[in-house]
Protein backbone atom coordinates (compact mmCIF):
# COMPACT_ATOMS: atom_id res chain seq x y z
CA UNK A 1 0.00 0.00 0.00
CA UNK A 2 1.13 3.53 -0.66
CA UNK A 3 2.30 5.53 2.56
CA UNK A 4 1.14 8.38 1.51
CA UNK A 5 -1.58 9.91 3.73
CA UNK A 6 -4.90 8.98 2.53
CA UNK A 7 -8.15 11.74 3.34
CA UNK A 8 -11.35 9.35 4.35
CA UNK A 9 -14.07 10.34 1.33
CA UNK A 10 -16.71 9.11 4.20
CA UNK A 11 -18.65 7.34 1.46
CA UNK A 12 -19.18 4.16 3.66
CA UNK A 13 -17.68 1.11 2.03
CA UNK A 14 -15.48 3.21 -0.73
CA UNK A 15 -12.53 3.63 1.19
CA UNK A 16 -11.84 0.24 1.65
CA UNK A 17 -11.04 -0.23 -1.92
CA UNK A 18 -9.50 3.20 -2.17
CA UNK A 19 -6.40 2.33 0.24
CA UNK A 20 -7.99 4.57 3.09
CA UNK A 21 -9.49 7.44 0.90
CA UNK A 22 -8.04 10.29 -1.45
CA UNK A 23 -4.77 12.04 -1.57
CA UNK A 24 -4.78 15.28 -0.56
CA UNK A 25 -4.80 18.23 -3.31
CA UNK A 26 -6.55 16.07 -5.39
CA UNK A 27 -9.69 15.72 -7.45
CA UNK A 28 -12.26 13.19 -7.28
CA UNK A 29 -14.92 13.45 -10.01
CA UNK A 30 -18.68 11.06 -9.54
CA UNK A 31 -20.15 10.50 -12.90
CA UNK A 32 -23.73 9.41 -12.53
CA UNK A 33 -27.13 10.31 -14.90
CA UNK A 34 -29.73 12.10 -12.90
CA UNK A 35 -30.83 10.76 -9.85
CA UNK A 36 -28.09 8.14 -9.15
CA UNK A 37 -27.08 10.35 -5.62
CA UNK A 38 -24.53 12.29 -7.04
CA UNK A 39 -25.29 14.90 -4.11
CA UNK A 40 -25.94 12.70 -1.50
CA UNK A 41 -22.65 11.43 -2.21
CA UNK A 42 -21.38 15.28 -2.14
CA UNK A 43 -23.14 15.85 1.20
CA UNK A 44 -21.55 13.07 3.01
CA UNK A 45 -18.24 13.69 1.85
CA UNK A 46 -18.47 17.18 2.64
CA UNK A 47 -20.33 16.53 5.91
CA UNK A 48 -17.29 13.96 6.76
CA UNK A 49 -14.79 16.62 6.84
CA UNK A 50 -17.07 18.96 8.54
CA UNK A 51 -17.30 16.60 11.70
CA UNK A 52 -13.73 15.46 11.26
CA UNK A 53 -12.77 19.17 12.39
CA UNK A 54 -12.12 20.60 8.56
CA UNK A 55 -13.86 22.97 6.60
CA UNK A 56 -15.90 22.91 3.42
CA UNK A 57 -16.06 24.90 0.65
CA UNK A 58 -19.24 24.53 -1.38
CA UNK A 59 -18.87 26.35 -4.74
CA UNK A 60 -22.71 26.24 -6.44
CA UNK A 61 -23.22 26.81 -10.01
CA UNK A 62 -26.82 26.83 -10.16
CA UNK A 63 -28.80 26.77 -6.68
CA UNK A 64 -28.25 29.37 -3.67
CA UNK A 65 -27.10 27.74 -0.49
CA UNK A 66 -30.34 28.12 1.40
CA UNK A 67 -31.51 25.99 -0.83
CA UNK A 68 -28.09 23.54 -0.52
CA UNK A 69 -28.59 23.26 3.02
CA UNK A 70 -32.27 22.50 2.90
CA UNK A 71 -31.56 19.39 0.36
CA UNK A 72 -29.21 18.35 2.47
CA UNK A 73 -31.48 18.39 5.57
CA UNK A 74 -33.70 16.06 3.20
CA UNK A 75 -30.78 13.62 2.64
CA UNK A 76 -30.26 13.64 6.64
CA UNK A 77 -27.28 15.86 6.77
CA UNK A 78 -27.66 19.27 8.67
CA UNK A 79 -24.96 21.55 7.94
CA UNK A 80 -26.80 24.78 9.75
CA UNK A 81 -24.13 24.53 12.55
CA UNK A 82 -21.19 24.84 10.61
CA UNK A 83 -23.08 27.46 8.13
CA UNK A 84 -21.02 30.50 8.06
CA UNK A 85 -17.87 29.30 10.77
CA UNK A 86 -16.86 26.09 9.08
CA UNK A 87 -19.05 25.70 5.75
CA UNK A 88 -18.56 28.65 3.36
CA UNK A 89 -20.07 28.85 -0.56
CA UNK A 90 -19.51 30.64 -2.98
CA UNK A 91 -22.72 30.66 -5.28
CA UNK A 92 -21.44 31.60 -9.08
CA UNK A 93 -24.84 33.83 -10.13
CA UNK A 94 -24.94 33.93 -13.92
CA UNK A 95 -23.05 32.07 -16.63
CA UNK A 96 -20.02 33.85 -16.54
CA UNK A 97 -17.71 30.74 -16.32
CA UNK A 98 -14.20 32.10 -17.85
CA UNK A 99 -14.45 35.46 -14.92
CA UNK A 100 -15.27 32.67 -12.36
CA UNK A 101 -12.27 30.38 -13.22
CA UNK A 102 -9.86 33.04 -14.58
CA UNK A 103 -10.27 35.64 -11.48
CA UNK A 104 -12.74 34.62 -8.95
CA UNK A 105 -11.99 31.44 -7.69
CA UNK A 106 -8.33 32.05 -7.88
CA UNK A 107 -9.02 35.13 -5.86
CA UNK A 108 -10.33 33.36 -3.45
CA UNK A 109 -7.63 30.54 -3.03
CA UNK A 110 -5.18 32.65 -3.25
CA UNK A 111 -6.82 34.62 -0.13
CA UNK A 112 -7.02 31.12 2.04
CA UNK A 113 -4.11 29.60 0.47
CA UNK A 114 -1.91 29.83 4.09
CA UNK A 115 -4.98 29.05 6.48
CA UNK A 116 -3.60 26.32 8.60
CA UNK A 117 -7.42 24.27 8.41
CA UNK A 118 -7.88 21.42 5.64
CA UNK A 119 -10.48 22.14 3.38
CA UNK A 120 -12.57 19.90 1.20
CA UNK A 121 -14.09 21.67 -1.90
CA UNK A 122 -17.39 20.55 -3.30
CA UNK A 123 -18.71 21.80 -6.65
CA UNK A 124 -22.30 19.61 -7.22
CA UNK A 125 -22.71 19.71 -9.84
CA UNK A 126 -20.62 20.94 -12.96
CA UNK A 127 -22.84 20.60 -15.47
CA UNK A 128 -23.68 24.20 -16.03
CA UNK A 129 -19.86 25.01 -16.96
CA UNK A 130 -19.69 21.58 -19.08
CA UNK A 131 -22.78 23.39 -21.24
CA UNK A 132 -21.82 26.59 -21.26
CA UNK A 133 -18.52 25.51 -22.80
CA UNK A 134 -19.02 23.93 -26.04
CA UNK A 135 -15.71 23.86 -27.48
CA UNK A 136 -13.99 21.27 -26.75
CA UNK A 137 -10.52 22.66 -26.38
CA UNK A 138 -11.85 25.50 -24.89
CA UNK A 139 -14.03 23.06 -22.14
CA UNK A 140 -10.18 21.22 -21.98
CA UNK A 141 -8.91 24.37 -20.67
CA UNK A 142 -11.18 25.99 -18.32
CA UNK A 143 -11.40 22.59 -16.38
CA UNK A 144 -7.71 22.29 -16.50
CA UNK A 145 -7.72 25.52 -14.88
CA UNK A 146 -10.01 25.05 -12.40
CA UNK A 147 -9.01 21.61 -11.29
CA UNK A 148 -5.53 23.40 -11.09
CA UNK A 149 -7.40 25.56 -8.75
CA UNK A 150 -9.39 24.21 -6.14
CA UNK A 151 -7.13 21.46 -5.93
CA UNK A 152 -4.85 23.70 -4.20
CA UNK A 153 -7.00 24.03 -0.84
CA UNK A 154 -7.26 20.25 -0.41
CA UNK A 155 -9.39 17.30 -1.79
CA UNK A 156 -11.71 18.53 -4.49
CA UNK A 157 -15.07 16.44 -4.88
CA UNK A 158 -16.86 17.27 -8.25
CA UNK A 159 -20.29 15.61 -9.59
CA UNK A 160 -20.83 15.54 -13.09
CA UNK A 161 -24.32 14.40 -14.82
CA UNK A 162 -23.92 12.24 -17.55
CA UNK A 163 -26.08 11.58 -20.67
CA UNK A 164 -24.72 8.36 -21.90
CA UNK A 165 -26.80 6.99 -25.11
CA UNK A 166 -26.96 2.81 -24.87
CA UNK A 167 -24.15 1.08 -25.52
CA UNK A 168 -21.79 3.46 -24.30
CA UNK A 169 -19.92 2.95 -20.74
CA UNK A 170 -20.03 6.23 -20.17
CA UNK A 171 -21.35 9.73 -21.58
CA UNK A 172 -19.65 11.18 -24.23
CA UNK A 173 -19.73 15.15 -22.25
CA UNK A 174 -18.26 13.24 -19.04
CA UNK A 175 -14.78 12.42 -20.84
CA UNK A 176 -13.11 15.38 -20.72
CA UNK A 177 -13.60 15.98 -16.84
CA UNK A 178 -13.04 12.31 -16.22
CA UNK A 179 -9.83 12.38 -18.38
CA UNK A 180 -8.51 15.61 -16.22
CA UNK A 181 -9.15 14.18 -12.60
CA UNK A 182 -7.51 12.53 -10.65
CA UNK A 183 -9.92 9.97 -9.85
CA UNK A 184 -13.63 8.97 -11.02
CA UNK A 185 -15.97 7.22 -10.10
CA UNK A 186 -19.63 6.22 -11.77
CA UNK A 187 -22.88 5.59 -10.24
CA UNK A 188 -25.56 3.93 -12.42
CA UNK A 189 -29.34 3.21 -12.15
CA UNK A 190 -30.81 0.18 -13.56
CA UNK A 191 -33.89 -0.50 -12.23
CA UNK A 192 -33.74 -4.12 -13.05
CA UNK A 193 -35.22 -5.10 -9.35
CA UNK A 194 -32.93 -6.86 -7.06
CA UNK A 195 -29.52 -5.57 -5.53
CA UNK A 196 -27.77 -4.65 -8.28
CA UNK A 197 -30.67 -1.38 -9.09
CA UNK A 198 -27.78 1.10 -8.13
CA UNK A 199 -24.13 0.13 -8.93
CA UNK A 200 -20.91 2.06 -7.95
CA UNK A 201 -17.78 1.65 -10.38
CA UNK A 202 -14.19 3.51 -10.06
CA UNK A 203 -13.24 4.05 -13.43
CA UNK A 204 -9.71 5.31 -11.82
CA UNK A 205 -7.63 6.50 -9.16
CA UNK A 206 -4.40 7.87 -9.58
CA UNK A 207 -1.77 6.49 -7.61
CA UNK A 208 -3.95 4.20 -6.28
CA UNK A 209 -4.75 0.44 -6.48
CA UNK A 210 -8.32 0.23 -5.86
CA UNK A 211 -11.27 -2.06 -6.07
CA UNK A 212 -12.36 -3.46 -9.44
CA UNK A 213 -15.44 -4.57 -9.01
CA UNK A 214 -19.16 -3.39 -9.60
CA UNK A 215 -20.35 -2.58 -6.49
CA UNK A 216 -24.23 -2.14 -5.18
CA UNK A 217 -24.82 0.79 -3.20
CA UNK A 218 -28.36 1.99 -1.14
CA UNK A 219 -29.03 5.07 0.14
CA UNK A 220 -29.79 4.58 4.05
CA UNK A 221 -31.63 7.65 5.72
CA UNK A 222 -28.93 8.98 8.17
CA UNK A 223 -25.82 7.82 6.45
CA UNK A 224 -26.31 8.36 3.03
CA UNK A 225 -24.78 5.71 0.14
CA UNK A 226 -23.62 2.85 1.84
CA UNK A 227 -21.48 1.44 -0.85
CA UNK A 228 -21.72 -2.87 -0.52
CA UNK A 229 -17.79 -3.23 -1.03
CA UNK A 230 -15.80 -6.32 0.96
CA UNK A 231 -12.04 -5.47 1.73
CA UNK A 232 -9.53 -5.62 -0.90
CA UNK A 233 -7.15 -7.94 1.32
CA UNK A 234 -8.06 -8.82 5.21
CA UNK A 235 -5.28 -7.51 7.87
CA UNK A 236 -4.38 -11.45 8.17
CA UNK A 237 -3.96 -11.97 4.53
CA UNK A 238 -1.27 -9.28 3.32
CA UNK A 239 1.48 -10.97 4.85
CA UNK A 240 -0.08 -14.76 3.39
CA UNK A 241 2.49 -14.53 0.64
CA UNK A 242 5.90 -13.48 2.12
CA UNK A 243 7.14 -17.35 1.72
CA UNK A 244 6.66 -17.40 -1.72
CA UNK A 245 8.50 -13.78 -2.18
CA UNK A 246 11.20 -14.72 -0.39
CA UNK A 247 11.67 -17.80 -2.34
CA UNK A 248 11.73 -15.77 -5.61
CA UNK A 249 13.92 -13.08 -4.22
CA UNK A 250 16.60 -15.65 -3.47
CA UNK A 251 15.95 -17.73 -6.49
CA UNK A 252 16.85 -14.49 -8.67
CA UNK A 253 19.50 -13.71 -6.58
CA UNK A 254 20.89 -17.09 -7.88
CA UNK A 255 19.73 -16.55 -11.44
CA UNK A 256 21.89 -13.56 -11.04
CA UNK A 257 19.53 -10.55 -10.75
CA UNK A 258 21.02 -7.53 -9.78
CA UNK A 259 20.48 -5.47 -6.26
CA UNK A 260 18.01 -2.84 -7.90
CA UNK A 261 15.77 -6.42 -9.42
CA UNK A 262 16.03 -7.49 -6.05
CA UNK A 263 14.92 -4.05 -4.19
CA UNK A 264 12.04 -4.02 -6.69
CA UNK A 265 11.14 -7.62 -5.48
CA UNK A 266 10.92 -6.85 -1.73
CA UNK A 267 8.99 -3.40 -3.03
CA UNK A 268 6.39 -5.75 -4.33
CA UNK A 269 6.26 -8.14 -1.56
CA UNK A 270 5.56 -5.08 0.16
CA UNK A 271 3.01 -4.08 -1.85
CA UNK A 272 1.12 -7.20 -2.89
CA UNK A 273 -2.13 -6.76 -1.78
CA UNK A 274 -4.54 -9.35 -4.51
CA UNK A 275 -6.47 -12.22 -2.70
CA UNK A 276 -4.22 -14.46 -5.20
CA UNK A 277 -1.07 -15.90 -4.93
CA UNK A 278 1.54 -13.77 -6.47
CA UNK A 279 3.38 -17.03 -8.36
CA UNK A 280 2.14 -16.26 -11.65
CA UNK A 281 2.82 -12.64 -11.86
CA UNK A 282 6.44 -13.47 -10.40
CA UNK A 283 7.17 -16.02 -13.23
CA UNK A 284 5.78 -13.55 -16.00
CA UNK A 285 8.10 -10.65 -14.85
CA UNK A 286 11.38 -12.96 -14.39
CA UNK A 287 10.78 -13.92 -17.88
CA UNK A 288 10.65 -10.15 -18.85
CA UNK A 289 14.23 -10.09 -17.36
CA UNK A 290 15.22 -12.65 -18.78
CA UNK A 291 15.59 -14.29 -15.70
CA UNK A 292 14.06 -17.38 -16.12
CA UNK A 293 16.06 -19.37 -18.07
CA UNK A 294 19.38 -17.61 -17.30
CA UNK A 295 20.77 -20.31 -14.78
CA UNK A 296 22.15 -23.58 -16.72
CA UNK A 297 25.00 -26.34 -15.44
CA UNK A 298 27.36 -24.39 -17.82
CA UNK A 299 26.80 -21.29 -16.36
CA UNK A 300 26.97 -22.11 -12.79
CA UNK A 301 30.43 -23.65 -14.22
CA UNK A 302 31.13 -20.62 -15.59
CA UNK A 303 30.81 -18.45 -12.44
CA UNK A 304 32.53 -20.82 -10.15
CA UNK A 305 35.66 -21.14 -12.19
CA UNK A 306 35.78 -17.97 -12.67
CA UNK A 307 35.56 -17.43 -8.76
CA UNK A 308 38.38 -19.78 -8.74
CA UNK A 309 40.84 -18.17 -10.59
CA UNK A 310 39.85 -14.86 -9.52
CA UNK A 311 43.24 -13.27 -8.08
CA UNK A 312 40.88 -10.59 -6.18
CA UNK A 313 39.89 -12.35 -2.43
CA UNK A 314 35.71 -12.93 -2.52
CA UNK A 315 33.98 -9.72 -1.31
CA UNK A 316 31.56 -10.00 1.02
CA UNK A 317 28.34 -9.92 -1.71
CA UNK A 318 30.12 -12.97 -3.41
CA UNK A 319 30.60 -14.91 -0.09
CA UNK A 320 26.49 -14.10 0.69
CA UNK A 321 25.64 -14.99 -3.20
CA UNK A 322 27.40 -18.39 -2.66
CA UNK A 323 25.75 -19.01 0.94
CA UNK A 324 22.14 -18.46 -1.19
CA UNK A 325 23.02 -20.86 -3.78
CA UNK A 326 23.34 -23.66 -1.73
CA UNK A 327 20.65 -22.80 0.65
CA UNK A 328 18.03 -22.69 -2.02
CA UNK A 329 18.88 -25.45 -4.13
CA UNK A 330 17.30 -27.93 -1.73
CA UNK A 331 15.50 -31.10 -4.01
CA UNK A 332 12.08 -31.01 -2.42
CA UNK A 333 12.08 -27.30 -1.95
CA UNK A 334 12.03 -26.41 -5.31
CA UNK A 335 10.77 -29.70 -7.49
CA UNK A 336 8.12 -30.76 -5.61
CA UNK A 337 4.80 -30.39 -7.83
CA UNK A 338 2.19 -28.57 -5.18
CA UNK A 339 4.73 -26.53 -3.64
CA UNK A 340 5.12 -22.52 -4.72
CA UNK A 341 8.52 -22.98 -6.03
CA UNK A 342 9.13 -20.72 -8.85
CA UNK A 343 11.42 -21.47 -11.20
CA UNK A 344 11.67 -25.14 -12.71
CA UNK A 345 14.81 -26.26 -13.34
CA UNK A 346 15.96 -29.14 -14.72
CA UNK A 347 18.21 -31.97 -13.49
CA UNK A 348 18.67 -30.63 -10.13
CA UNK A 349 19.95 -33.17 -8.62
CA UNK A 350 23.11 -32.67 -10.90
CA UNK A 351 22.81 -29.13 -10.07
CA UNK A 352 22.76 -30.09 -6.30
CA UNK A 353 25.69 -32.51 -6.52
CA UNK A 354 27.50 -29.84 -8.22
CA UNK A 355 27.15 -26.80 -5.49
CA UNK A 356 27.98 -29.42 -3.19
N1 LIG B 1 -33.52 7.25 1.83
C1 LIG B 1 -33.63 6.96 0.55
N2 LIG B 1 -34.17 5.80 0.14
C2 LIG B 1 -34.30 5.48 -1.14
N3 LIG B 1 -33.85 6.27 -2.13
C3 LIG B 1 -33.34 7.44 -1.80
C4 LIG B 1 -33.18 7.84 -0.47
N4 LIG B 1 -32.60 9.04 -0.45
C5 LIG B 1 -32.39 9.35 -1.75
N5 LIG B 1 -32.85 8.41 -2.56
C6 LIG B 1 -32.76 8.39 -4.01
O1 LIG B 1 -31.76 9.26 -4.41
C7 LIG B 1 -32.17 9.98 -5.54
C8 LIG B 1 -31.66 11.40 -5.52
O2 LIG B 1 -30.38 11.40 -4.99
P1 LIG B 1 -29.46 12.61 -5.31
O3 LIG B 1 -30.18 13.89 -5.24
O4 LIG B 1 -28.25 12.44 -4.48
O5 LIG B 1 -29.14 12.28 -6.84
P2 LIG B 1 -28.43 13.18 -7.92
O6 LIG B 1 -27.62 12.26 -8.75
O7 LIG B 1 -27.75 14.31 -7.28
O8 LIG B 1 -29.65 13.70 -8.76
P3 LIG B 1 -29.73 15.01 -9.70
O9 LIG B 1 -29.14 14.60 -10.99
O10 LIG B 1 -31.18 15.26 -9.80
O11 LIG B 1 -28.98 16.10 -9.04
C9 LIG B 1 -33.64 10.02 -5.50
O12 LIG B 1 -34.13 9.88 -6.79
C10 LIG B 1 -34.02 8.84 -4.67
O13 LIG B 1 -34.43 7.79 -5.49
MG1 LIG C 1 -27.90 16.39 -7.48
Amino acid sequence: MSSERRIPTGIAGLDRVIEGGVRDNTTLLVVGSSGTGKSTFAMQYLNYGLEHGENGLYISMEEPPEQIMREAKMLGFNLDEYYGKELFFFHSKGRDFVKLVDEQLPALVEANKNYAVKTRVIIDPLTPLIWAVQDKQEQREIITKLFYTLKQLGPVLITTEEHSTPGETVGEDVLIPIYMSDGAVHLTYRPIGGAFNRALEIIKMRATRHGEEVYPYIFVRGVGVVVRTTPLVSAEDVRKYDDIFDKAIRTAADLGANEKMLDRLVYVKENWSYPFSPKETLQIFFESQGLNDALTKEDLVRRKEATLSSEVPLDVSDISGVTMNVDNIELDDVSSSDDEGLIEIDNLSELEEFVQ
